[in-house]
């Protein structure tokens, strides 16, 4: 059963804005800001971009950013918005609705912030605002997201904003030559009308 009727659909690419943060779709400005939180070390580790330390900290090829980025808005079977640090107005990373299961009105959530953008709540705002607009806009009953074992930044964030974990997956990365378990967290639409982000207080 659907708890919020949906409104939108993928096609369109909503700005959310919250206190510390605004999310809103891609322009050709933001190329070198995604670059530059992309190439981070700990993105590149903590999203399971690169399997080594070694790899971690590339330089991402300009030509095959420049069309990925430019091509977000034209998505309409997911969504992929900029988050813009509303302290200084610049945007320091993406979040990311995507694996869409029509029939099963379920999602995958993605995040990532670059060095300035961490640390400091913007992780688990965006985290609610996307929740919000997946539920209550889009309809879901489901979103779900894998973070890495080595990532309790990530878990915790997560959990804030009302996801709960479900299961692991065992060894499901290998960096620098180390296992890494993936833990499966998610929220599903009657969890978010009862807490709406906020579980701590539901
Ligand atoms: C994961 C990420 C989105 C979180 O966003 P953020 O803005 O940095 O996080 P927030 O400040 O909103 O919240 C972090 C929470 O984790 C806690 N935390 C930080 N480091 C921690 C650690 N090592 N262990 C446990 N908790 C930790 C913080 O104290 C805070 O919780 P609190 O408010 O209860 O004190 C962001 O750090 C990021 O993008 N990191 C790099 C890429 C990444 O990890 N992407 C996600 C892949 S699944």
């Amino acid at each position: 059963m659907t708890t919020f009727p949906p409104t939108t659909t993928f096609a369109d690419k909503p700005t959310l804005t919250g206190d510390l943060v605004v999310l809103r779709p891609f322009d050709e400005d933001d190329l070198e800001a995604m670059a530059e939180a992309i190439r981070d070390p700990e993105v590149g580790r903590l999203t399971g971009s690169v399997h080594s330390s070694d790899e971690a900290g590339a330089v991402p090829d300009e030509v095959v950013l420049r069309d990925w980025y430019g091509t977000r808005n034209d998505q309409e079977d997911r969504l992929d918005l900029a988050v813009v640090d509303r302290a200084t107005g610049r945007v320091v990373g993406e979040v990311v609705l995507n694996e869409w299961e029509e029939e099963n009105a379920s999602c995958n959530f993605r995040i990532l912030l670059g060095p300035d953008g961490r640390d400091r709540g913007l992780g688990t705002e965006a985290t609610r605002l996307v929740l919000r607009h997946a539920f209550e806009a889009l309809g879901l009953h489901r979103v779900s997201l894998e973070v890495y074992a080595f990532n309790p930044r990530g878990q915790r964030a997560y959990e804030k904003a009302g996801f709960v974990t479900e299961g692991v997956c065992r060894d499901a990365l290998r960096f620098d030559g180390e296992w890494v378990d993936a833990v499966v967290m998610s929220v599903l639409d009657v969890e978010w009308a009862q807490h709406r982000g906020r579980p701590e207080l539901a």
